[in-house]
């Protein structure tokens, strides 16, 4: 397995920050998924527009992002934008695809500098051009880079993605490539946007809705959950360190049973 290289940078006073005390570096999650939630009403709590919310996202994205990276989590995937958000006021969504566009451009030399690999997972075909000029832009410059692995769910639903590897496969049956009874459930996940990580091991979902929202229905099987009432504006490193003795604290069963409960029983 390649060792991950951890976040370089300009002004390491500024940008490294070790792990912290409370937590045990071995046991960090490999994978954390964030539903990045709540936005708007930190916003109109403040009597601002609703997309004020989602500048200030922004930043939390960043601390987010610089820490998982400087605590050696492997991969952090973000909701970013749903299959459903375009029902949203068209004014809302021409913002969101500005600030992608703003923020994109802004932080890719940082991005390449902390040695992150940035890429977009979703149906990208509909968004703005030069949105999707950045994202080529960004994922290419990146993708050699040995840093945390950041995944921007845009455009992204999970059933869209299954249903998009079900066409896969089955055009691979088609053309005679695949037997349909070969099809198990490496081959599914192998057609799925996440093919090249592991499947998350924590997802934290703020603002303190307790639903998955369509985000990676198939890739959270056994992730464990962590709500927080947090508006996603203010998700912070207090937070996050919450977040992650939470996760720290769970025993993973994945439907077996802890090795000092499995006795043997006379039926
Ligand atoms: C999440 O915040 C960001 C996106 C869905 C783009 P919301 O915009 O959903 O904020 P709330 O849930 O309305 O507060
Ligand atoms: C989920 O949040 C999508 C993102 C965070 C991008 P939503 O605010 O869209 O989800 P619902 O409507 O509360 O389920
Ligand atoms: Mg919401």
């Amino acid at each position: 397995m390649v060792k991950r290289q951890l976040a370089i940078s300009s002004d390491p006073a500024k940008l490294i920050s070790p792990i912290p005390m409370q937590l045990d570096p071995v046991r960090m999650p490999d994978h954390l998924a964030i539903i990045m939630d709540g936005n708007g009403r930190w916003a109109k709590k403040r009597g601002l527009p609703r997309v004020m919310g989602h500048k200030a996202g922004v930043e939390a994205l960043k601390t987010t992002l610089r820490l998982a990276s400087n605590w050696g989590i492997g991969a952090l995937t973000v909701y970013a934008f749903s299959t459903e958000n375009w029902s949203r006021p068209g004014e809302e969504v021409n913002f969101l695809m500005s600030l992608f566009e703003n923020v994109l451009q802004r932080e890719l030399n940082l991005l390449k500098l902390e040695q992150v690999k940035i890429s977009f997972i979703g149906d990208l075909s509909p968004l703005p051009i030069r949105l999707k000029g950045l994202i080529k832009e960004a994922t290419e410059q990146t993708s050699a880079n040995k840093g945390i692995h950041f995944n921007v769910c845009t455009n992204y639903g999970g059933r869209r993605e299954l249903v998009l590897a079900a066409q896969k496969l089955a055009k691979r049956c088609i053309n005679g490539e695949l037997e349909p009874d070969l099809i198990d459930e490496n081959a599914f996940a192998a057609e799925l946007l996440t093919a090249n990580d592991v499947d998350p091991d924590l997802v934290i979902r703020t603002s303190g809705e307790r639903r998955i929202s369509n985000f990676l229905l198939w890739q959270l099987a056994y992730a464990e959950i962590h709500i927080t009432e947090t508006l996603w504006p203010d998700f912070n490193e207090n937070a996050l360190i919450q977040a992650l003795i939470d996760y720290q604290s769970r025993r993973r069963r994945f439907g077996g049973l802890e090795a000092e409960s499995s006795k043997h029983y006379e039926i």
